[in-house]
């Protein structure tokens, strides 16, 4: 108990402002001691490869960091999957050998193994990073244990952005937020996880293999930015980067790529601006060195001068039809857009005249959007934004299908996108996606999808 509790204190002391670093309960590891076999619920899941796994034979006697993942999510996941890309180099051959990395589905019905495979790939995931799928009720008896659960139907995604790290041998369990720097983090798992083995010389963070690829800023990129940014490719879930490239001072860019959490809090307001523009997800500090950086803004360069094919955007607009383009947006659509747009802002304040307006449109729009109204009709009882998303879910059903049997195309401007957390539909405007399931908490997840039979 005497050397814990010295340990809270040092990890206290070293992470200071900087590293958000929850140490577990000490009641917690009291409770089962450590969390050995008996701790973990004994379940039987499948990795990236299509092999079957019981948990607790996968985390023994090692070091592991574990996150809840989706492969189609577009809000935390990306930044703690880069988070992890960075670490994974940062910890060089520990990687598969002491330490390991587990990303689980919390979507297992959608990210089969091989959907696993492909999102690893993406992030260069090397030996000792394992992807997990399963059944979902066997990943939710799991999260749970983990404390990484939260309960889907209070405006969360059944998914903390957090990272638990831990050394099974020891029994040491922490946790970190999805915005800690990625070098800190590595640092905490290279040392003070491992000031809890029999000491073995030769292996602290400063000894790690050194990081391969230093100075490729086309490996950088690849790895840590191209999931949130496009080069001349258009906005994505961060800003495209060859227009920054040209608006914005080199210093500025190099500053801002290194340490954009400090630029936030110095109120710069080039940052200050960003933010606003960009809702929910914040560019993370990615725990780069001065070289990689400038590596990265070479890159970048070269790669804005090369012609760039043109933008995926531009050729779905010359794809949509030119009656559908000159068309106007029905007015069922355009009321219920207008309701989306408010949960997304997490509002219901004029959810009274807004349902008002969505009856007069569906009964205008005669018995094909009878469903729509008994949704609307649902939607206008409610009191909470809880309630009034849960019926807005239903109502986009009724939406959808309308879309469908009236054989309508979507309208110019209208797209159709889905939420996996609650598995629903939403139709909002062209743009930055706007989840009006979860509004602010996670405003840009989902994908845009199709209206498909
Ligand atoms: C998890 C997503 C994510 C990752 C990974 C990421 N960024 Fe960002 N980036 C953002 C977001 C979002 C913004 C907009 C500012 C904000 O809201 O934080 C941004 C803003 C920027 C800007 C300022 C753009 C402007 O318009 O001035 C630069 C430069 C930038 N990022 C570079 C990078 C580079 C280089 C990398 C890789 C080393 C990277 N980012 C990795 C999400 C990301």
């Amino acid at each position: 108990m005497k050397g814990r509790t010295r340990t809270a204190a040092f990890v206290a002391a070293v992470t200071g402002a900087v590293l958000s670093l929850a140490l577990l309960t000490q009641a917690r590891l009291a409770a089962d001691a450590r969390w050995g076999a008996n701790y973990f619920p004994n379940v039987t899941l499948t990795t990236q490869d299509g092999d079957d796994v019981t948990f607790y034979d996968l985390i023994k006697g090692k070091i592991v960091a574990i996150d809840l993942i989706y492969t189609n999510c577009q809000y935390s996941c990306p930044l703690e999957s880069a988070r992890m890309a960075r670490m994974q180099q940062l910890l060089g051959d520990r990687m598969g050998r002491d330490v390991f990395f587990i990303s689980i589905s919390i979507d297992p019905e959608h990210d089969t193994p091989a959907a696993l495979k492909a999102y690893a790939k993406q992030y260069d995931a090397g030996p000792g990073w394992i992807f997990l799928t399963g059944k979902m009720t066997d990943i939710d008896v799991l999260s749970k244990k983990l404390g990484l659960w939260s309960d889907p139907a209070q405006t969360q995604d059944g998914h903390t952005p957090m990272l638990l790290i831990g050394n099974e041998a020891t029994g040491q369990w922490t946790q970190t937020s999805a915005l800690d720097n990625p070098a800190y983090t590595a640092k905490i798992i290279s040392t003070w996880m491992n000031s809890w083995q029999t000491a073995k010389p030769g292996r602290s963070y400063l000894e790690a293999a050194p990081i391969t690829n230093r100075d490729n800023g086309k490996y950088l990129f690849g790895n840590l930015c191209a999931n949130c940014h496009t080069i001349g490719r258009g906005d994505k879930i961060g800003p495209d980067l060859s227009v920054a490239f040209d608006a914005r001072e080199r210093d500025w860019l190099a500053r801002y790529t290194l340490q954009p959490d400090v630029l936030r809090i110095k109120n710069d307001p080039i940052a200050k601006a960003l933010m606003a523009k960009f809702g929910e997800v914040r560019m993370p500090n990615l725990g780069l060195e001065q070289d990689e950086v400038r590596a990265i803004l070479r890159y970048i360069d070269g790669e804005k001068s090369s012609p760039t094919p043109a933008p995926p955007a531009a050729a779905a607009a010359a794809a949509v039809p030119a009656a559908a383009a000159t068309g106007t947006v029905p007015a069922v659509l355009d009321k219920a857009i207008a309701i989306q747009v408010a949960l997304a802002h997490d509002s219901i304040d004029r959810l009274r005249d807004q349902t008002a307006s969505l009856h007069q449109a569906a009964l205008s729009a005669g018995p094909a959007a009878a469903a729509i109204d008994r949704a609307t009709a649902d939607l206008a009882r409610q009191t909470t934004v809880a309630g009034a998303r849960r019926a807005y879910g239903v109502l986009s059903d009724t939406l959808v299908a309308y879309l469908k049997d009236t054989h309508t195309l979507l309208p110019a401007g209208v797209r159709v996108a889905y939420c996996p957390m609650v598995r629903k539909s939403w139709l909002q405007m062209d743009g930055p996606l706007a989840n009006p399931y979860y509004g602010s908490a996670m405003l840009g997840c989902g994908e845009f999808t199709t209206i498909t039979d």
